[in-house]
């Protein structure tokens, strides 16, 4: 990666918005494929933003880059600048870790580990904060706090010993956003996080994540432009590794700048 900081002035960045994440000039290969060209962007803090784009355009690529989770992915060339919350997470003195508890994620299918609701909630202390002790008392307002910011403590108080693999997806999908909260995560990436639900469950989902606007970062990948359309502030819409276009989700929605993103969130291709 190149070290050089983000340089305001040349960028045009507003200085009196706060972003949470900016990229300049930001390429991705995997061996010599493509899969990221020259994005740049700032992406505001607080709000929720959405990524769109036909399958294949490179928005996990994208999201995965965030919290550097793209170089578990095999033979991985990344060029450009990734800030984030004013940090070039290329830093000597940023560890994966440390970015990784700051930016957390949620995916496409849930993936609790298969231990109890209670521990599953509590891993990512564990993980992250080792040497911290934890008084019983401590662990319980943890888990309790998290669980009830996502609206399953209700539905599990009595369960808690529970693995957490048998709940249902939509449980489990929010106990995967519950569990990253104790760790007070700045950023939440979600890719595709509604996707393996019932028209019922991505409902509930949905409202979950628009009441966390505010408190949280959030980008938000989603291939149902409806969603999109409710859920996001602004809305990024990617072609071939490219961004094409970026704005409020009213204007990309309702009046786009470019042709293709007009075909697109009209269904006419991908
Ligand atoms: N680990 C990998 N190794 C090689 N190529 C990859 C890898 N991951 C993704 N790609 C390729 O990079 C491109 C972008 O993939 P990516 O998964 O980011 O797209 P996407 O927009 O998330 O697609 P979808 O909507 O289907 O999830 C695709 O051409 C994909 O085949
Ligand atoms: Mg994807």
């Amino acid at each position: 990666m190149q070290r050089e900081p983000v340089n305001h002035e040349t960028t045009g960045v507003d200085e009196s918005v706060d972003y949470a994440i900016q990229t300049r000039d930001l390429s991705l290969w995997y061996g010599d494929f493509q899969a990221l060209d020259n994005i740049s962007l700032d992406i505001k803090k607080g709000i929720i933003t959405g990524l769109i784009g036909p399958s294949g355009c490179g928005k996990t690529t994208l999201l995965r880059c965030f919290n550097r989770i793209n170089e578990r992915y095999g033979n991985v060339t990344t060029t450009g600048e990734i800030e984030i919350l004013e940090k070039n997470i290329y830093d000597s003195d940023v560890s994966t870790g440390q970015l990784r508890r700051r930016v957390g994620m949620v995916f496409q299918r849930p993936n609790p580990l298969p231990i109890s609701i209670y521990e599953n909630i509590l891993f990512g202390i564990r993980v992250h904060s080792p040497a911290r002790e934890l008084s019983r008392k401590q662990k319980d307002e943890l888990v309790e706090s998290a669980l009830r910011e996502v609206k399953l403590w209700d539905t599990v108080k009595d369960n808690l010993k529970q693995r957490a693999t048998h709940l249902t997806l939509e449980q489990q999908q929010k106990l995967c956003i519950a569990r990253l909260l104790p760790l007070k995560p700045e950023i939440i990436l979600m890719d595709e996080p509604c996707s393996a639900l019932d028209a019922e469950g991505v409902e509930r989902i949905e409202s979950l994540i628009e009441g966390m606007r505010g408190d949280y970062t959030i980008v938000i990948v989603t291939h149902n432009m409806a969603q999109a359309r409710r859920t996001s502030d602004e809305c990024i819409f990617m072609l071939l590794g490219k961004i094409i276009e970026f704005g409020e989700t009213s204007e990309i929605f309702f009046n786009p700048r470019e042709e293709q993103t007009e075909m697109y969130i009209q269904g006419r291709y991908g």
